[in-house]
């Protein structure tokens, strides 16, 4: 029997060597993962610790989440969605599962961008499906395009999309989603699209596919723009034909998510200002890692429109991302992920800088950078020191 090869993450691997040098007394900062570095919005707190003292909580469903949600669609790009549409799950992550499950039988062709979030590829695997990655580089904005995928032979049977993406941040315009959901509808290409990042944007809003294909599954989670990834709380939202299908496969695979996390996660939406806060946070300390890009010697950044993510070419620096981000954790306490996380041909000359951190820690991590970049452009860049040293 042949079992499914899934690959580790290597930023966990990085992150608990920053963990140890900071047990042993190092100042460490940590940009190595895509998580806010703040908690919960207040009154999502509040509230569970209300629940805590007053619920047994049992297997439960939010009824008047799943209609926040539905809500949500309406208001913001002006889709109507059912609340029965809406699956609450634990996080985007289950998310996924049932959507494929939903969707694919095994031996089914699924393309993604790469660089592309690793879980993708990695899901699909564990599924049996089969990840089909199209190389998307600056041309493409790091994007899949209509264009590519009218081109690929055969149509595959399925695509995820993510605007804004991670690792790069950047987001597909909404002119471009519409033709991607016009060669999908045409091919029969079924959709799944991550709008995790949705709410984290700097410029023009983020559109869903919903607005252009409404049989599209999408995915959406509290981990990011409600500062939430603990609480393990996230959605999917279905097409009418498939709600008992994905309620079946949620039911059977995962029961429902924390009581706590689905009352928190109501009052979270009722958040706005101090959630538009974290964005305006991460504007400041967006702007400054522009500003520092000719400092640190980094000319080709992907365009970070969202999220809060920059994904840079370091190619002149090294061919071997993991060890270059390895090092640079060693001698400067700056913790980074390496591109061979999203990118497994092309991500060893990239580096993802994570700025969901304070703007404190944004500016100490230049500072410690800069000269360190600038004595590996002296050396003339050229493989990274030993990852082991
Ligand atoms: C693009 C993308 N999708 C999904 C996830 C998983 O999120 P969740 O915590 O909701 O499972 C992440 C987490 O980093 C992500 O970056």
């Amino acid at each position: 029997m042949r079992i499914a090869q899934v690959e580790p993450f290597q930023a966990i691997a990085i992150s608990r060597i920053a963990h140890d040098l900071a047990e042993a007394g190092r100042s460490v900062i940590h940009m190595e993962f895509g998580q806010p570095s703040t908690s919960a919005p207040a009154a999502a707190i509040a509230e569970a610790h209300r629940v805590l003292d007053r619920e047994a909580m049992g297997y439960w469903e939010s009824n008047a989440l799943k209609e926040r949600i539905a809500r949500h669609y309406a208001d913001r790009h002006g889709v109507a969605v059912d609340r029965e549409q809406v699956i609450l799950t634990c996080g985007a992550s289950p998310a996924f599962v049932l959507a494929l499950s939903c969707l694919f039988v095994p031996g089914a062709r699924v393309a993604l961008a790469r660089p592309g979030y690793v879980a993708y590829r990695n899901t699909l695997k564990a599924l049996y499906l089969e990840p089909v990655e199209l190389a998307c580089g600056e041309a493409e904005r790091f994007q899949v395009t209509a264009a590519a995928l009218a081109a690929m032979t055969p149509a595959p049977e399925g695509l995820i999309v993510a605007s804004p993406a991670n690792p790069t941040g950047t987001i597909i315009p909404p002119d471009e989603l519409a033709a991607i959901a016009q060669v999908c509808r045409e091919r029969g290409i079924r959709v799944i699209s991550d709008e995790i990042y949705h709410g984290l944007g700097f410029g023009r809003p983020p559109g869903s596919m919903l607005e252009h294909l409404p049989d599209a599954f999408v995915v959406n989670s509290f981990s990011k723009y409600y500062s939430m990834p603990g609480w393990r709380l996230g959605w999917l939202v279905v097409p009418p034909e498939a709600i008992d299908a994905a309620r079946a496969r949620m039911g059977n695979l995962f029961l429902t998510p924390p009581v706590i996390a689905q009352r928190a996660g109501l009052a979270a939406f009722d958040c706005g200002d101090e959630l538009e806060g974290h964005r305006e946070t991460y504007a400041r300390n967006r702007a400054l890692m522009l500003a520092a890009l000719p400092a640190l010697g980094l000319r080709r950044v992907a365009p970070p429109d969202g999220a809060f993510y920059l994904y840079a070419d370091v190619g002149h620096l090294t061919d071997d991302s993991l060890a270059f981000c390895t090092q640079l954790l060693r001698d400067t306490g700056v913790c980074t992920a390496p591109g061979i996380d999203f990118d497994p041909i092309d991500g060893h000359r990239f580096v993802r800088f994570s700025f969901a951190v304070s703007t404190e820690e944004v500016r100490e991590a230049i500072a410690r950078m800069v000269p360190w970049f600038a004595a590996r452009r002296e050396q003339g860049g050229g493989p990274a020191g030993n990852a082991g040293d």
